[in-house]
């Protein structure tokens, strides 16, 4: 077995050059609410406290619920063009602070200073792109069939959302709901993840700077009270949609929650993704595509890679290429510029990536490098071949950085092995052969297929899941409907 060496280290945290991002209150109807109540957040990778928020509750959840349906009355009357006015502004003031917003998102989440770059602008171009649609909200004129009629349809915002929120990308999953909730003309409560509520506060102070009317945005922050925030968000009938990204299990109690008031939902849920690589891929793009599917965020996205499948002829060279430039990936924190590969989130992270490799092993995998804890989040990323579908990361999200190699014989063996998962939300597999690209495109049950590529997270592209992965799409022109109802007009009288 290969082991790498960790450079856990101890880093001095950057000095922000705007220290007034960095809000330790909640946010509702642009004032900035403190509480005796509080929960101190802490920096994955040292442990050490990073600072406190309040610890809400339901009391604080109505309150900034009826901001938000207060101020939808206004917000939801101004023009697209208003609307698309103001997000471009909190584009461009999220772009101007790129630098203090990365450093607050490795501060709390742990993920390296380049990637929260790249996650700020990423999450930044959720609002460019929603400005542009906020303008292009567009009804319908139907043929009708009654000379004295006529019928239109025009889209209308459905009302105040209840956003939840993950902790894996704590502006990029933000921007992305509320862009689009913003762009149709909604307001929002928002709860971030309790392990990374700087993020969120942050853009609020730059969302107040310029100029979005108070209430449209609210930040209620809660860890203790996390189940009854969220049970009077998907209660409370003044609020009308329930956008949520997390484990499938917490979906489905906020499914049920919201049923008796009939909410609108947009579920982005856990993954079990397959990887397939086939005989007749290009192997250097296959193992690039892994390693960056695989260890993003190291490994804690729902799109990451879980089931790495490769078809027996290439499996050992696969593996050996894999597993040659896994070994060269620092572990460390993520202000090191040497570290490569953050902390995970907390020490439960760390129990079930520790539990999924101790259950590869014992069933009779081979760990080829990492495999190792190393103190505190740390845990190295590991390649594993000998896989076999008894074991738990056949079937479980491990949300950790494991790759976990499977061989194949056939296309039509591993199209059934890759379905073969409650889940659907991103599938990946390498080719070069077109016919076979068209047919396995089709045939994965999933949402998005990435067919060469690794990396499949844009903007401009619809971010869903299907089967318990989840409902609704998120991004691209389909992400602003489901932030809309489509009213039907039949106009009579017409003589
Ligand atoms: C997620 O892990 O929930 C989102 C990943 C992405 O946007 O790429």
């Amino acid at each position: 077995m290969t082991s790498m060496k960790s450079i856990v280290t101890s880093v001095t945290v950057p000095k922000l050059s705007d220290p007034s991002l960095f809000r330790q209150e909640a946010f509702i109807n642009n004032n900035w609410v403190s509480k005796t109540e509080t929960f101190a957040v802490e920096d994955p990778a040292t442990g050490e406290q990073i600072g406190t928020v309040p610890d809400m509750g339901i009391e604080e959840t109505r309150q900034a619920i009826d901001v938000a349906a207060d101020s939808f009355k206004n917000w939801s009357r101004t023009t697209g063009k208003e609307r698309h006015d103001l997000l471009k502004k909190w584009y461009d003031a999220i772009m101007a602070n790129q630098e203090d917003l990365a450093t607050i998102l490795t501060w709390e989440n742990g993920k390296t200073l380049t990637e929260a770059r790249g996650e700020i602008a990423y999450g930044a171009s959720f609002y460019e792109w929603f400005a542009e649609e906020a303008v292009r909200m567009y009804g319908t004129t139907i043929p009708s069939p009654m000379p004295g009629q006529r019928y239109l349809t025009i889209k209308q915002p459905v009302g105040p959302v209840g956003i939840i929120l993950p902790f894996n990308f704590p502006t990029a999953m933000l921007t992305r709901k509320v862009g689009a909730a913003l762009a149709a003309g909604c307001t929002v409560v928002i709860k971030p993840g309790a392990e990374v509520p700087y993020s969120a506060l942050a853009l609020c102070e730059l969302a107040k700077r310029v100029g979005i009317p108070a209430g449209v945005i609210n930040v209620i922050t809660s860890e203790k009270h996390v189940a009854d925030v969220g049970k009077e968000l998907c209660t409370n009938p003044a609020i009308k949609k329930i956008s949520f990204t997390g484990s499938t299990a917490v979906g489905k109690l906020l499914m049920s929650q919201s049923a008796g008031t009939m909410k609108k939902l947009s579920m982005e849920l856990g993954g079990n993704a397959p990887f397939i690589v086939f005989d007749d891929a290009d192997l250097d793009a296959a193992v690039d595509g892994a390693l960056a599917s695989k260890f993003r965020g190291t490994g804690q996205t729902c799109v990451c890679a879980n089931r790495i499948y490769v078809q027996r002829g290439i499996y050992n060279q696969f593996a050996e290429k894999l597993a040659a430039k896994v070994g060269q990936f620092k572990v460390g924190h993520g202000f090191d510029p040497k570290t490569t590969h953050g902390p995970l989130i907390n020490s439960r992270a760390v129990e079930k990536v520790q539990r999924h490799l101790d259950d590869a092993v014992q069933k009779g995998a081979k760990v080829i490098v990492g495999g190792n804890a190393l103190g505190g989040n740390f845990f190295e990323p590991t390649v594993v071949t000998g896989m076999t579908n008894d074991m738990t990361i056949a079937n479980e999200e491990t949300f950790g950085p494991i790759a976990g190699l499977f061989a194949f014989d056939t296309e039509e063996e591993i199209i059934q092995r890759a379905n073969n998962t409650p889940f659907g939300l991103a599938a990946y597999f390498y080719s070069r052969d077109v016919g076979r690209v068209w047919r396995v495109s089709e045939q994965l049950e999933t949402g998005m297929v990435g067919a060469n590529s690794g990396i499949i997270s844009s903007c401009y592209a619809p971010f869903g899941g299907v089967k318990e992965s989840g409902l609704g799409r998120e991004g691209s022109l389909h992400g602003i409907d489901d932030y809309v109802h489509i009213k039907y007009i039949n106009m009579g009288g017409i003589q």
